[in-house]
């Protein structure tokens, strides 16, 4: 165990990053605050410090990392940047937008999962930002959980997972998006979706004029596939209780169904939850129901805490309220029946 010293950026912003970034710079750990989750940075050059991060985690060594950069300039240092990269790195930087491209050999094979590519992303938050720029290198990070667990989406839970086990943590409250970035892969002429996140495939059709999304972002890999991002193929998300996650285009038939293996799970001597949308709360009184908001974007914003919370608040069965897979809602859905071990029920049929 190690003593962790945990900086609100909202009182002592300077003496924060700064500590921050000299960890950084000396091959330590930090975690940091970005605009999506709270990531477990490390500098993307040093391949001992990137193997902690793996250690730290307990993360499988052929998961890749994203690598973070403070300016679009620096891209090029690292990756080969297509035209194609360019223009949306211009559209979605800085944002929750990661381009996966060809890496340049200054990157550690370690940080890549000894891929011949590597994932690039300017973060949307200024104390992200100003630790790269003052630690002086690029900073890979994968969000700050113990491997497995839902992302950490305020400082408490890097605390939770990672306290005693890391130097710093940087508190800059809850993160905006609440999900992960859009990873895409570049290399080729047509943009690849390989995890859904921030900036919606919608958005990279308007931008690309085309854009494909993996089989993988809402299936299994069957036995023996190769993931083209080999973090998809990893248990992922998952609180103890048990996750389900059931979808309806009708709020009433929903709330039915929801109540029927509600008060069937409560007559076992279970201990049930439900979680959805504003619409559904609504019609299911006298039951356990924890809002996660109006809409995709707000559902995304609230999932991951509210499952670490229904692990926190002791109950074993997870009832998710699913939605339709636009927008927000296919890093959503992506998140939820991942959480849910592919468990998901369309009660349409
Ligand atoms: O928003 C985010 O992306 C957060 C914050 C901290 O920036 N980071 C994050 O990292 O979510 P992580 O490691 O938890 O997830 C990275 C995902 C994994 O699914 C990984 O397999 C994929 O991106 N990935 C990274 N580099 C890749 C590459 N070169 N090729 C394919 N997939 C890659
Ligand atoms: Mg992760």
């Amino acid at each position: 165990m190690i003593r962790t010293r945990v900086y609100d950026l909202n009182t002592g912003f300077d003496a924060g990053i700064d500590d921050a970034a000299r960890v950084i710079a000396s091959g330590g750990l930090v975690a940091m605050p970005t605009e999506t989750v709270y990531g477990l940075g490390a500098n993307a050059l040093d391949g001992d410090a990137v193997r902690r991060i793996f250690e730290v985690k307990g993360r499988p060594s052929d998961n890749p990392l994203i690598v973070h950069i403070s300016e679009i300039s620096q891209a090029e240092r690292y990756a080969l940047v297509t035209p194609l990269a360019e223009k949306l790195m211009r559209k979605f930087w800085p944002g929750p937008f990661t381009a996966v491209l060809k890496k340049k050999d200054v990157i550690p094979a370690v940080v890549s999962g000894g891929l011949d590519t590597v994932g690039l992303r300017l973060p949307d938050s200024r104390a992200a930002r100003e630790l790269i720029s003052r630690s002086g290198c690029p900073i890979a990070a994968p969000s700050a959980n113990l491997s497995g667990k839902p992302s950490p989406t305020t400082a408490e839970h890097c605390v939770r997972d990672l306290g005693g086990k890391i130097p710093v943590i940087l508190d800059a409250g809850p993160c905006r998006v609440g999900v992960e970035s859009t990873v895409v892969l570049l290399t080729g002429e047509v943009p690849v979706i390989l995890r859904p996140g921030g900036i919606t495939a919608e958005m990279i059709l308007e931008e690309a004029g085309c854009v494909s999304i993996s089989p993988a972002v809402m299936g299994g890999l069957k036995e023996g596939e190769k993931a083209a991002s080999p973090g998809m193929k990893y248990k992922h998300y998952s609180p103890r209780a048990r996750v389900s996650v059931v979808r309806s285009a009708s709020a009433d038939s929903l709330a039915r169904h929801l109540m029927m293996l509600y008060d069937n799970d409560v007559s076992n001597g279970l201990n049930p939850i439900i979680m959805c949308m504003t619409e559904t709360a609504e019609l299911l009184g006298g039951r356990n129901v924890r809002v996660l908001g109006r809409n995709a974007e707000e559902v995304a914003r609230n999932l991951f805490s509210e499952l670490r919370g229904a692990d926190d608040a002791g109950f074993d069965r997870i009832y998710f309220e699913g939605c339709q897979e636009t927008g927000m809602g296919l890093a959503v859905m992506n998140r939820a029946i991942r959480a849910a071990g592919f468990d998901i029920t369309d009660i349409d049929g």
